[in-house]
């Protein structure tokens, strides 16, 4: 937790996972889907990696885009990107890929960038849902136009394999999404392993920003992020709007490598009140995932809460 994340008054609970749960809780899930490349460059032939194993992602003669010589690798294109699992143990459950629609024609992808950066899995999936992460980290005059503290209400609910969060506030905190009128709805969903799918809906007008953490080594991720929108002109904007989105996982990279030097490793996890309550969801989410099978299927530890925070 963070100063800036104080949880209103009469929440500080505190809730901690044990120090030696029965399944590992740090890393990555060996079975689940991670982007590991963009469709563009996988057509024209691309090397990349995946739990410190290199793939080379090559285009069958059938247009199909695979990872020849690899038989225990799965490969998927969703949402002009290519995704990867390894077939890692039998009756293992899998999180499900966000949907085909995205990144359809109707529905183009308008911006792409991604960043490279030596830091812990962990740590970079919980910006996904820390709810200080965006206004302690994305700190541009554009995005936050104000740096008043003021009281956020959102309200929670499990969604398949995590959870959805929807903002209860009048306002929004983003100058960005003030221009998409009054009428807006923003919802986040965090879905393991370590997908983030905020959606904007408003008159005559959707948008998808669609952020991911992807485990290349032990102690390196790549960070993904890609924008679709509804409105095909906005292609147009593609340059300018990938290197905003570099920009953010600039400062996410930034933060990730100063929480590096300062890690310690096997420190127990303690967390306090409302504003950590996405982290620790994310760690029950990952254990349930982990005594998942095709005979217990995932039991998502979630309820829906209305959590209430000053930032
Ligand atoms: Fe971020």
């Amino acid at each position: 937790m963070t100063l800036a994340q104080a949880p209103v008054a009469g929440d500080a609970a505190l809730a901690s996972l044990p120090e030696r749960p029965a399944r590992p809780r740090f890393g990555a899930p060996l079975q689940a889907w991670y982007p590991v490349a963009r469709e563009a460059e996988a057509l024209q032939g691309v090397r990349t990696h995946l739990h410190g194993r290199a793939i080379i992602l090559r285009r069958y003669a059938a247009g199909a885009i695979g990872a020849p010589h690899q038989p225990d690798l799965m490969v998927v294109v969703r949402a002009g990107l290519v995704w990867a699992r390894h077939l890692h143990g039998r009756g293992q459950v899998v999180p499900p890929l966000i949907e085909d629609s995205i990144g359809g024609g109707h529905f183009p992808m308008i911006a792409y960038s991604e960043v490279k950066v030596e830091a812990d899995y962990d740590q970079a999936v919980l910006g996904l849902v820390d709810p200080a992460h965006v206004p302690m980290v994305h700190d541009a005059w554009w995005w936050r136009g104000s740096t008043k503290r003021r009281v956020k209400t959102k309200q929670y609910a499990p969604s398949p394999f995590g959870f959805t969060a929807t903002a209860a506030d009048p306002f929004a905190s983003a100058l960005a999404y003030a221009l998409t009128g009054a009428s807006r709805r923003i919802t986040i969903e965090f879905r393991l392993p370590s997908t983030r799918i905020e959606r904007v809906e408003a008159e005559g007008f959707r948008l998808v920003n669609l952020t991911t953490v992807t485990p290349t080594a032990p102690g390196s991720v790549t960070l993904r992020n890609a924008i679709y929108c509804s409105l095909s002109p906005m292609r147009a904007l593609h340059p300018l709007l990938s290197a905003l989105g570099r920009a953010f996982l600039e400062q996410d990279a930034r933060i990730l490598r100063r929480f590096e030097s300062r890690r310690v490793p096997g420190h127990p996890l303690v967390f306090v009140g409302a504003p950590d309550q996405p982290s620790l969801w994310y760690y029950q989410c990952k254990a349930a995932l982990g005594r998942a099978t095709e005979d217990a299927p995932f039991a998502n530890p979630v309820r829906t809460t209305v959590l209430q925070w000053r930032t």
